[in-house]
């Protein structure tokens, strides 16, 4: 198996996990949860989203989240902005880089961010010459990749065609994302092929929801493709609040493990992602998808005599 020796995990638990939580989060519990996964090692942590208040009630805090972590060196906070107005809030909050968010459907696009594709690449644009004036680095996630609540299924060449405008824009990553967790790997290789061909250099992740059960199956595809890059949140919470249906991410825990015995190497120590994905459970306060919180990793039988 042709595997990549090493993987970038971002993790996007404080962010699109915990942001359709009903109840409100009070901001040291997110700090916390974000200091024990910088702890962990994780390299790249999706902090909030600068979003307006009343779209998401749960990341109303933006501004004092960024401010109260304290920063780990070597660990990058990212956050999640929809447009100008909320790149303007992530770069005062001294963001390390942001992360734009763009739907390659027009239905999910005006159900997340009221905007048409073409608006939401045209806002991406703006956040890209505001974050290059202040030398910050701006990827895009491209939602609903392999399928879209509202419109079924998406055709690679639509995706295409929104990463070809991002491109133009100057974005300095793409992720493709599978929102609904309906992708398959078969279809993941296409259009990771697909984009790989046209684009040999664009640095590319890639983002699965598990709400079918195929989130890490269709991580093994993006790896035997040499995709280095994986967004995945703690415990498994999360779900969109603006796609019906929407389930939680592949879980970090379980992803690591799988990494890890793969013999990829992450940087991040398992036994303390583990903390922190039991903090993660107590501060959502119910049950969650995680595997290895359930099974614990691989039990070590001491050595015969
Ligand atoms: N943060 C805070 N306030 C914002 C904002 C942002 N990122 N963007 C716009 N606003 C404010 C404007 O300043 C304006 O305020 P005013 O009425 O006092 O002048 C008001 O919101 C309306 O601006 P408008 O551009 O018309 O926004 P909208 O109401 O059409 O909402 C979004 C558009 C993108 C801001 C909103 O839909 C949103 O935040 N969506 C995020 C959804 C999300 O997080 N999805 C999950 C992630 S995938
Ligand atoms: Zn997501």
């Amino acid at each position: 198996m042709q595997l990549p020796s090493r993987v970038q995990v971002t993790e996007v638990g404080p962010r699109d996990g915990l942001q359709s939580e009903p109840a409100f989060i009070p901001t040291e519990r997110k700090v916390a949860l974000i200091e024990a996964l910088a702890a962990a090692g994780v390299p790249r942590i999706e902090a909030t989203s600068f979003v307006h208040p009343r779209a998401v009630p749960q990341m109303a805090d933006a501004e004092a989240v960024l401010a109260s972590i304290r920063r780990r060196p070597g660990t990058r906070y990212t956050a999640l902005v929809p447009n100008a107005r909320g790149a303007e809030r992530a770069l005062a909050a001294r963001a390390d880089e942001l992360n734009v968010v763009v739907s390659s459907t027009e239905a999910m696009s005006q159900a997340n961010v009221r905007m048409s594709v073409a608006e939401s690449i045209a806002a991406c644009a703006a956040v890209v010459r505001l974050a290059e004036a202040a030398h910050v680095p701006v990827a895009c996630a491209v939602t609903t990749c392999f399928g879209c609540p509202y419109e079924g299924p998406v055709a690679p060449q639509r995706v295409l065609d929104v990463v070809a405008r991002l491109v133009d824009a100057g974005v300095a990553e793409i992720t493709l994302a599978d929102t609904i967790g309906v992708a398959n790997p078969r279809q993941v290789e296409q259009l990771v092929q697909a984009v790989q061909a046209r684009w040999p250099q664009l640095p590319l992740g890639l983002h699965f929801h598990d709400t079918r059960g195929l989130g890490l199956a269709n991580v093994l595809a993006g790896l035997q493709n040499g995709v280095t890059r994986y967004d995945a949140s703690v415990a498994g919470v999360g779900a969109c609040p603006f796609a019906p249906g929407a389930t939680g991410n592949i879980t970090t825990e379980d992803l690591v493990y799988l990494l890890h015995e793969l013999d990829i190497t992450t940087g991040i120590d398992l036994a303390a992602l583990l903390d922190a994905a039991r903090l993660m459970r107590e501060v959502v306060g119910h049950e969650v998808p995680s595997r290895l919180l359930r099974a614990g990793p691989r039990p070590v039988v001491p050595a015969q005599p």
